[in-house]
């Protein structure tokens, strides 16, 4: 199941990832925001945060102008790694050596197309599970 949350700056993206998901037969569990009218980020990533941290869902999408205010909110949250890509190179990256959980973007930054292509390659790379990787996302957790 993958949580998908934006404000207005991220709403075009994330209907168009839900008609994509809807596509791919994928799950998901929509969070808002359902308009384009103007809110508050916090609110959004927050929810996303929430259901992965709780196992509601596996992995999260969220989406704000920048992917800046969205990403900040949902790595508030203790295991929680939210990962800001702008292309597919990062997303990979972010799977196979950070294992993170959410992935973020700018509906101001990223066009829709390569959000969908930036989305599958999250959505579909495994975690690396190398012992370097792993030894450095517990350091992320220690303080
Ligand atoms: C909203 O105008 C904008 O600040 C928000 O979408 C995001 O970019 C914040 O980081």
């Amino acid at each position: 199941m993958i949580a998908l949350g934006c404000d207005h700056g991220g709403f075009e993206i994330k209907q168009a990832l839900i008609r994509h998901l809807e596509e791919r037969g994928l799950e998901y569990k929509d969070f808002g925001t359902y308009t384009s009218e103007s809110c508050d980020y916090p609110v959004y990533g927050k929810a996303v945060a929430r259901a992965v941290q709780s196992g509601e869902c596996d992995r999260g999408i969220i989406i704000c102008g920048t992917g800046i205010g969205i990403s900040i909110t949902a790595n508030k949250f203790k295991g929680i790694r939210a990962a800001l890509c702008t292309n597919t190179f990062m997303a990979e990256a972010t799977r196979l050596h950070n294992n993170a959980n959410i992935l973020a973007m700018g509906g101001r930054v990223t066009t829709i197309e390569d959000a969908i292509k930036i989305a599958d390659v999250f959505l579909d790379t495994p975690f690396s599970n190398e012992e370097r990787h792993i030894r450095r996302i517990s350091m992320i957790e220690e303080d």
